[in-house]
């Protein structure tokens, strides 16, 4: 008796550590699996998981689409926050959603995927962000139609709004669809603005469509905009841009679409992109600092802009541009410094080099009686250019070569000119004096080769420019 109670446990015993060496390895890999699986589950998507789980069948639907994917701690597809992606339903409350789970996360990651469009109305994505966060365009975001109960009064300064977002990037192989036209066709009166007018059904306002407000450290990259109702990428106020690879087109004869707009943000670097728009490829505004734009293709468009600075007699202030290998085609202007009379403040410090310019009107300019009306008021103060080189010009124009337009109160100073060959478009039917470089109160130093030859002995020499008059307000101690 004794021997059988003592062995019946250690027989159990036995069975226990045999079952417990083949069970155990099974269990803990499951158990593992399960945590991991848990761990992987990001809180939104619990939250959202009825929506995910009707993402999921989004197949049954449309077989070609891909599933939303993977999701994992730093990934959040917009799919599972509700976005159904099929450009007619109003997809920006998942969007958001979206943003506000990833931008607690570092190194977050908010997809936008592709085989979808994302109709969005105007929303600010806010930050300051956890570093890192990246949004993921592979897919189509896709802009409301212009009518009044799709923008709220408020909301049409901008389209898509990064306010405060620091080390933040937007990249991917989708693109970013302002849905302009119906905006431009407001701007020119015909029957349609009539009746558009008054039914009231367009805002005053066309919203910019990618804004950077206040944001430091963001890169965009890779991605199309396309058809923006006004400027299609601003910075403004912010530190720290880098642009690369990325395309923006909209029509040659849509109204203010600037490509890519510069103000009050420093440290800024733009390269190895497309711009084709109906305004300028790039203008840089006043409080712009170390800017550097190379390997552009621009065209249509206005050519790379400074300006217009010191409407209003406001102050402006761009110093340390650098624009080099950039090619245009068929553009109004190349290289471009504009401001309005009665401005004050300065210009200086710009590099315009090799650039190659085809069928551009006037491929070299600075106009410091920039006008857009028929006539402005002749004032005395203007901002002050000075520092400014053409380096390496070449190729044909439309107009005239170059035309440099400063005023005699504050003359532009440090204006070189070193190889320039410009040659006309069109045969030789233009008038004489359109072929020629024509200087206005403009010093500095030519160096050839020069094409044409006017080019030389167009500016005065800088000593010169030193019996000119100072302007009455000094521009060095200008705040912008
Ligand atoms: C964000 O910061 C990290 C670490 O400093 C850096 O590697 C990354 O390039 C930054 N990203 C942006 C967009 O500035
Ligand atoms: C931006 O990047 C620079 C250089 O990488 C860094 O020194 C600076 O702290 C960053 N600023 C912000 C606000 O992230
Ligand atoms: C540029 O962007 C396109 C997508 O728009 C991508 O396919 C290509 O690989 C990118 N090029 C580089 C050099 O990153
Ligand atoms: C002019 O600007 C360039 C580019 O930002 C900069 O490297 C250079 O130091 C500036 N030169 C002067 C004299 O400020
Ligand atoms: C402005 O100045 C120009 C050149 O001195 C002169 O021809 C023109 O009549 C002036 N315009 C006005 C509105 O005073």
């Amino acid at each position: 008796m004794k021997t059988k109670i003592t062995s019946s446990p250690l027989v159990c015993f036995i069975l226990l550590l045999l079952f417990l060496a083949f069970a155990f390895p099974e269990c803990s890999v499951e158990a593992r699996k399960n945590k991991a699986h848990h761990a992987k589950k990001p809180k939104p998507q619990h939250k959202h998981r009825g929506k995910n789980h009707k993402g999921s069948h989004r197949a049954d639907r449309s077989p070609s689409l891909p599933p939303p994917s993977q999701t994992s701690l730093t990934s959040f597809d917009v799919l599972s926050f509700g976005a159904l992606g099929d450009g007619v339903a109003d997809d920006s409350l998942a969007i958001v959603s979206a943003w506000n789970a990833a931008c607690k996360v570092e190194k977050a990651t908010i997809r936008i995927p592709a085989g979808y469009t994302f109709l969005t109305s105007s929303i600010t994505l806010q930050g300051p962000c956890a570093p890192g966060l990246v949004l993921q365009v592979d897919g189509n975001l896709k802009a409301p139609p212009a009518e009044a109960k799709s923008w709220l009064k408020s909301s049409t300064l901008q389209w898509l709004n990064f306010k405060w977002t620091h080390n933040f990037t937007i990249q991917g192989s989708g693109s970013v669809d302002g849905q302009g036209s119906n905006w431009w066709s407001k701007s020119t009166p015909t029957q349609d603005y009539q009746i558009q007018k008054r039914s009231d059904s367009i805002p005053d306002i066309k919203p910019t469509a990618i804004r950077f407000y206040s944001s430091n450290n963001v890169t965009i990259r890779d991605i199309n905009i396309v058809n923006s109702p006004q400027c299609h990428l601003k910075f403004d106020d912010g530190r720290g841009v880098k642009v690369t690879n990325i395309t923006i087109s909209s029509p040659e004869d849509s109204p203010n679409t600037d490509g890519i707009h510069l103000q009050r943000t420093r440290d800024v670097e733009i390269q190895h992109s497309s711009i084709a728009s109906g305004d300028d490829c790039v203008s840089i505004q006043t409080g712009s600092a170390n800017v550097h734009i190379h390997h552009i293709n621009c065209g249509p468009g206005h050519g790379i802009s400074i300006g217009g600075l010191g409407k209003d007699r406001t102050a402006a202030c761009v110093s340390d541009i650098i624009v080099e290998s950039v090619s245009m085609l068929k553009t109004m202007y190349g290289a471009r410094i504009k401001t309005w009379q009665g401005g004050i403040g300065y210009v200086k410090n710009v590099t315009f080099s090799s650039m190659q310019v085809s069928d551009v009107k006037v491929p070299v300019m600075i106009d410091q009686f920039y006008c857009d009306k028929h006539r402005c008021k002749n004032q005395t103060d203007a901002v002050a250019i000075s520092d400014i080189k053409f380096n390496e010009i070449t190729g044909t124009f439309s107009s005239q070569p170059i035309y440099l337009a400063c005023s005699s109160s504050t003359p532009c100073t440090g204006v070189d000119l070193i190889n320039i060959q410009l040659k006309p478009t069109y045969g030789f039917h233009e008038l004489q004096h359109q072929r020629q470089a024509l200087c206005w109160n403009s010093y500095g130093k030519t160096q050839a080769p020069l094409v044409p030859s006017s080019i030389d002995y167009c500016l005065g020499r800088p000593d010169h420019s030193s019996s000119v008059r100072q302007p009455s307000r000094s521009s060095s101690d200008i705040k912008c």
